[in-house]
């Protein structure tokens, strides 16, 4: 025959670890960080509380969070060197592209934080990657617009600090409205943590090799990078101007059911979700929150989705293959609302994700019995082949 092996399916979905981190139920639609639904945790709690929760495993007293943030705060700055990694990149350079590059150089600023064996510098490695993100991104965006980099403002909170230096100049201080820093906030929450998705589990299995913490990371912001994943934020707000108007929408979802297009609704579908993405729900709250905010509630975009998202939801096609809207779905248009150019949105991501990314990856490596993965493959190929013959 042609040598093809029989096989066990069994051992194809063999679970790729045990974490206490983030449960998901995709049946029902619920996402809980250390046992707290998200639901709660966006509207009760603000992203250093959330990050303490994932890293440390609960939510922070008062003292425990001033402490938390004030360790966060004293790693914000980054070594003046990094700034000429920049002068590299074209100026039309993705972010992703620059952040790739960025984070992973950190490991050659670090050497203090590299020792995974050692538990201060995993602290310290998880701390730095958290604090210097933020900076890190908003210096894509300012080398992309060729302003002069912003640097931290320590007397400001985690994502009004973001917010400043992504949008001050040395002429002009970004002046900080609470309503909207508050609603990057709870984005940024609602992108922390979300179990073994396909960045997480890069990371992970970078990390099993004993790989510093900085390229671990650095490979889970590739992996995010793709459309299919981090991307599709970027993507749906693309699909979303591409469509254009109301009229245009059946012309698209045609297009979606339409194998042989290559084109899939971007921000809709999951892979572990066949039920309503339960972020998807408070991304659309925030939407509208900012969008009343700035007085765009008549945004074209919000109204062109939210009409998308009903027709969808009524098309068999959808609703028998369980498709809903994700959390990259409203995403970008809050996003730009917010003054946050789209080529940024995956780079923001990334940002939030970061913390999810180092408590995965710390719990891995604190585990004494981790050991490399090393996933399967089923072999389907020719066998036993005789060059002799071939000649
Ligand atoms: C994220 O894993 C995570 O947790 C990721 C994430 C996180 O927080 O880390 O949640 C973030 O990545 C969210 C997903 C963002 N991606 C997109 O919005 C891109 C568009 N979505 C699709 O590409 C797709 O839905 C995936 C990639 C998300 C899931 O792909 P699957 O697993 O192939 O989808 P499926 O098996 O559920 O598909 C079932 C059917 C298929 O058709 P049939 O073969 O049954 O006929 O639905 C179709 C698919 O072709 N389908 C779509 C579709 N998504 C799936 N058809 C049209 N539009 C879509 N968006």
């Amino acid at each position: 025959g042609t040598g093809k092996f029989s096989y066990d399916p069994g051992f194809m979905s063999t679970a790729s670890c045990d974490s206490t981190i983030t449960y998901i139920d995709g049946d029902k639609g619920e996402l809980l960080y250390r046992g707290y639904p998200i639901e709660q945790l966006a509207v009760n709690c603000d992203f250093m509380d959330t990050s303490h929760l994932l890293l440390k495993g609960d939510l922070p007293s008062a003292a425990e969070k001033k402490e938390f943030v004030g360790l966060v705060k004293k790693h914000t700055m980054l070594h003046e060197q990094m700034q000429f990694f920049f002068r590299g990149f074209r100026r039309d350079a993705h972010p992703m592209s620059v952040l790739v590059g960025t984070v992973g150089a950190l490991a050659s600023f670090y050497h203090d934080a590299l020792d995974i064996s050692d538990a201060h510098h995993r602290e310290l490695s998880a701390i730095r990657l958290i604090a210097k993100m933020p900076t890190l991104v908003a210096m894509s965006y300012k080398y992309s617009v060729g302003h002069p980099f912003v640097y931290p403002r320590n007397d400001l909170s985690y994502t009004a600090n973001f917010m400043h230096m992504m949008f001050s100049t040395p002429s002009e201080e970004y002046r900080i409205n609470d309503v909207l820093v508050r609603a990057l906030d709870r984005i940024l929450i609602l992108h922390a943590d979300h179990e073994q998705n396909a960045s997480t589990s890069t990371v992970r299995l970078a990390g099993s090799s004993g790989a510093n913490p900085f390229g671990c990371i650095a490979a889970g912001i590739a992996c995010l990078w793709g459309p299919a994943h981090g991307g599709a934020n970027e993507a749906a707000l693309n699909m979303l101007k591409e469509i254009g108007s109301i009229e245009r929408i059946p012309e698209f979802i045609k297009k979606a059911k339409d194998k042989d297009s290559g084109f899939r609704l971007m921000g809709f579908g999951h892979r572990v979700y066949k039920n309503f993405d339960p972020r998807a729900k408070l991304m659309r709250e925030t939407c509208y929150e900012v969008l009343n905010e700035l007085g765009l509630h008549d945004d074209p975009l919000f109204k062109l989705a939210m009409e998308l998202e009903r027709i969808a939801l009524e098309d068999d096609y959808f609703v028998s293959r369980k498709l809903y809207p994700n959390v990259d779905f409203y995403s970008g248009i809050v996003q730009s609302a917010l003054g946050i150019p789209v080529q940024l949105f995956t780079g923001i991501f990334a940002m939030a994700r970061t913390i999810g990314w180092v408590a995965q990856w710390n719990e891995m490596i604190s585990d004494p019995d981790q050991k490399i993965g090393r996933p399967r493959q089923l072999f389907v190929g020719e066998t036993h082949r005789d060059v002799q013959i071939k000649r």
